[in-house]
């Protein structure tokens, strides 16, 4: 996808430790030249405020499913609708367990289900959740979807180990999603 056809990026971001680094992903889209439009699980509005990514893209964000006023005219469909990419960076095991079997018990769980626009999720997580045969089940499965599965890196992880489960970097991402090619990190 080319930044200027001035593309919609929904920037879905999940509780991980990762989530800080979203941040800079809101930065870069948007130097690329794509609006970016942020939701955030609850867990992940834990890590980083949703006021920092309102900030950071220019414009509101949500991070949960029981808003009235966002609701008024089905706000959860619009923003479904308005994206033409769905990142979801960083993704923790949890929202690619509940991507992968079609849970929809949140925002962002919701929106990916009504959405058409295609799916890119880019793993973070200690390396034996990522190496857990249920995550790398979810993972085929997401990807047998037409899902695409950017990263994870092998490298330094938070908690002082390291090995594969590390988000990769936010100007990767950037490069990945905008390929004109559609061309992925594996
Ligand atoms: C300090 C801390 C760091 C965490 N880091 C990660 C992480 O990097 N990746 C991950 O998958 N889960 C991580 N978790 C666990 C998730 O936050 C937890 O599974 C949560 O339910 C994810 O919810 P969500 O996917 O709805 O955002 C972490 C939890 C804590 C307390």
């Amino acid at each position: 996808m080319g930044a200027k056809e001035r593309h919609h990026v929904l920037l879905g971001v999940s509780g991980g430790i990762a989530a800080y680094k979203a941040c800079e992903v809101v930065r870069r889209l948007r130097g690329a030249g794509a609006q970016v439009r942020v939701v955030l699980t609850a867990n992940a509005a834990r890590f980083v405020t949703p006021l920092t990514f309102q900030a950071l893209s220019g414009q509101p964000v949500r991070d949960g499913l029981w808003d009235a006023e966002a609701e008024l005219g089905m706000g959860h469909l619009e923003l479904a609708h308005w994206a033409d990419a769905i990142l979801i960076a960083p993704a923790s095991a949890d929202t690619l367990a509940r991507l992968a079997h079609g849970f929809a018990d949140d925002l962002l769980s919701t929106l990916c289900l009504a959405s058409t626009a295609p799916l890119a999720v880019a793993p973070a997580m200690n390396q034996r959740m990522w190496l857990h045969p249920a995550t790398q089940a979810n993972i085929a499965t997401l990807r047998s979807r037409g899902v695409a599965i950017l990263g994870p890196a092998n490298g330094p992880l938070a908690e002082g180990e390291s090995g594969p489960g590390r988000m990769l970097e936010p100007q990767q991402l950037v490069q990945a999603l905008l390929a004109p090619d559609g061309a992925h990190v594996a």
